[in-house]
């Protein structure tokens, strides 16, 4: 049996990365893939519990380095229990965010550097990569507004950090799909939902075979 795909969606917050996850996998199941969505932080019961420790409470909660060390325990759960036995079962795998989103958020102001946030990844998750990336690509100024009209003003732990912050994010992000262009594609997310999803599924064409 062929291992299965790994896929994941990144960007900053109101970018439409839940939204793609979920169009994304109901298109891929027409096409006869089994395929499971999940997010991260998160995606299994104890990075759930982690998730809920890293976006509740205020900025000041937790020093930038623990911030990436819970990032990095709540991956390799998710990893070890969800994304490898799912892969090796030739099943795919979209994921809401993964390492792409630690390089970007835990990077800015030079709190880590990449190669310490690739340090965690590979005692955590073995390395583990996606086959693919896609980077929703939108001004900070429109993401933020979609955002915060989803969730009427308020935001969790990390997204109400400062605009500054998340523009800096998103420049992480375009670097990421500049510097890993087989990996890593960067996608117009102004465009409206249905043709975002066909760009995807476009661009996977070579990974279904
Ligand atoms: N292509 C799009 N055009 C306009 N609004 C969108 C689009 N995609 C998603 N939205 C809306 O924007 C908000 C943020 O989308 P969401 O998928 O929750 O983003 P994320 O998961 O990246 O934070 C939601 O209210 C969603 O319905
Ligand atoms: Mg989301």
């Amino acid at each position: 049996m062929t291992r299965g795909r790994f896929i994941s969606l990144e960007g900053g917050e109101g970018t439409g990365k839940s939204t793609q996850a979920k169009a994304l996998a109901d298109a891929l199941e027409i096409r006869g893939f089994k395929v499971h969505v999940t997010r991260e932080p998160g995606g299994t019961p104890g990075a759930e519990t982690i998730r809920d420790l890293l976006l509740s409470g205020s900025d000041e909660k937790w020093d930038m380095r623990t911030e990436a060390v819970l990032f990095a325990a709540a991956r390799a759960e998710h990893c070890a229990k969800l994304i490898r036995p799912a892969l090796a079962r030739g099943e795919w795998v979209i994921s809401d965010r993964f390492i792409d989103s630690s390089r970007a958020y835990q990077s800015v102001n030079g709190e880590l550097s990449d190669d310490e946030i690739m340090d965690l990844h590979r005692v955590g998750s073995n390395n583990l990569m996606p086959d693919r990336t896609f980077i929703l690509d939108l001004p900070e100024a429109v993401a933020s507004k979609r955002a915060a009209a989803r969730d009427r003003g308020t935001s969790d732990r990390i997204g109400g950090r400062d605009s500054d912050y998340h523009q800096a994010v998103m420049a992480n992000f375009r670097q990421f799909a500049n510097d890993e262009p087989e990996r890593v594609h960067l996608i117009d997310a102004s465009d409206v939902a249905e043709r975002i999803t066909e760009n995807l599924v476009t661009k996977l064409g070579d990974l279904m075979s």
